[in-house]
């Protein structure tokens, strides 16, 4: 029976339709709403919406306040491979919606149309079995959808997968860590920390961004909605990627795969600049840190503890690579990877403790004396 049903639906045989019309139930005569369903009640229907839309315009601004200024707008894609990924996903969208509407339709048309009325009882529908039309319209549409879907899709996966960097892409390393975000430029000789700073794309040059991913831990995923998909980054492997910003702006992402305690706290800026404002924020993140006789008494203290083992300042015998590099620390806008913004206030709340702004994370409390901590966050504050 079952290979009889393919792929033309079911076919029944004389002694099937048989069993079939004996076992008909006969309606009973209990009371049921006229959709065959009853709504629960006006009142708990009403308490419902209320909920909702109390969520929606009560506690979401509450959430919003906390998130960085800017919105990012998976509807609005500013990056070439964010925009293919977006006119794949709209042909999709509206495949779907018009499925949905059909069958939806044809659902709701049934319902209303075939309900139950008095004087039903004892009455069936004309029973119909077999319908070549049918049967081979619901085959072939559904496969002409699918393969169109996948045309689509596959072209768009090859047109962003199968991209080649040009001679003069910018190529940067990004590593995942638990949990914040490493960013190399092996060109340019540059660290930072949760802050990617990349140049626009112009129609006249074109000069997009390569990405590679690594992870120094767990599975991480880096997803800035507005420039791409995501990509997972993953641990001993190397995913790549890339982006290609076509407005100058402050882009904001995630990870995006739940990497322990403080995956909500790993947030990443990708900061596009103009071609002149990246060579310029280039210059300044190559020069040398900045060596202030009045933080010099921090600089000590700094390089005495333990702090060394796990920072590095460039030009200085702190080289750990475990945290992230300090050299230019007051450049970046958050602390923490986008959980506080970058205080003198904050970055000595952090010091004297980072557990109390992102409990679990990898930095312990180094039990700093008072004069210690005042020392330390006067020399960091000078790193700019
Ligand atoms: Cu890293 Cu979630």
């Amino acid at each position: 029976m079952i290979l009889t049903a393919l792929p033309f639906g079911l076919r029944h045989s004389k002694d099937e339709r048989r069993v079939f019309q004996q076992n008909q139930v006969p309606h009973s005569n209990s009371r049921i709403s006229p959709f065959g369903f009853r709504i629960l009640s006006a009142r708990w229907a009403l308490g419902t919406i209320a909920f909702l839309i109390a969520t929606t315009f009560l506690v979401a601004p509450v959430f919003a306040a906390e998130v960085p200024t800017n919105v990012t707008n998976i509807f609005k894609p500013l990056s070439t491979p964010a925009q293919a990924i977006h006119e794949v996903s709209l042909l999709v969208l509206a495949i779907c919606a018009g499925i949905f509407l059909v069958v939806g339709g044809l659902l709701a048309y049934t319902v209303v149309r075939f309900r139950w009325r008095p004087g039903d009882e004892g009455h069936e529908p004309p029973q119909i079995y077999g319908s070549n039309q049918l049967e081979f319209a619901w085959t072939v549409i559904p496969i002409v959808t699918v393969f169109v879907l996948f045309l689509a899709t596959a072209r768009t996966i090859y047109d962003v997968q199968g991209a080649l960097p040009p001679a003069d892409a910018l190529n940067v390393t990004v590593i995942g860590h638990q949990w914040w975000w490493e960013i190399r430029y092996p060109e340019l000789g540059i660290v930072t920390a949760n802050e990617m700073h990349v140049p626009v794309g112009e129609s006249s040059k074109r000069r997009p961004t390569f990405l590679k991913l690594e992870s120094a831990d767990v599975a991480h995923s880096f997803w800035v909605p507005q420039l791409a998909g995501k990509t997972d980054v993953i641990p001993n492997r190397e995913n790549r990627m890339w982006i290609e910003p076509i407005e100058p702006g402050i882009y904001v992402g995630n990870c995006a795969e739940y990497c322990g305690m403080q995956h909500a706290h790993m947030l990443l800026r990708v900061i596009v600049h103009s071609p002149g404002d990246f060579e310029k924020w280039t210059a300044a993140q190559q020069q040398p840190p900045v060596d202030d006789p009045q933080a010099r008494a921090g600089r000590d203290v700094f390089f005495t503890t333990s702090c060394i083992n796990c920072h590095t300042i460039k030009g200085t015998k702190a080289m750990g690579t475990f945290g992230p590099d300090l050299t230019h620390l007051m450049s970046r806008e958050t602390l923490g990877a986008g959980t506080v913004p970058n205080t003198a206030e904050k970055l000595r709340t952090w010091v004297r403790d980072p557990q109390t702004i992102k409990e679990g994370c990898n930095m312990p409390n180094m039990q700093l004396t008072d004069d210690e901590l005042n020392q330390i966050v006067a020399y960091l504050l000078t790193l700019k």
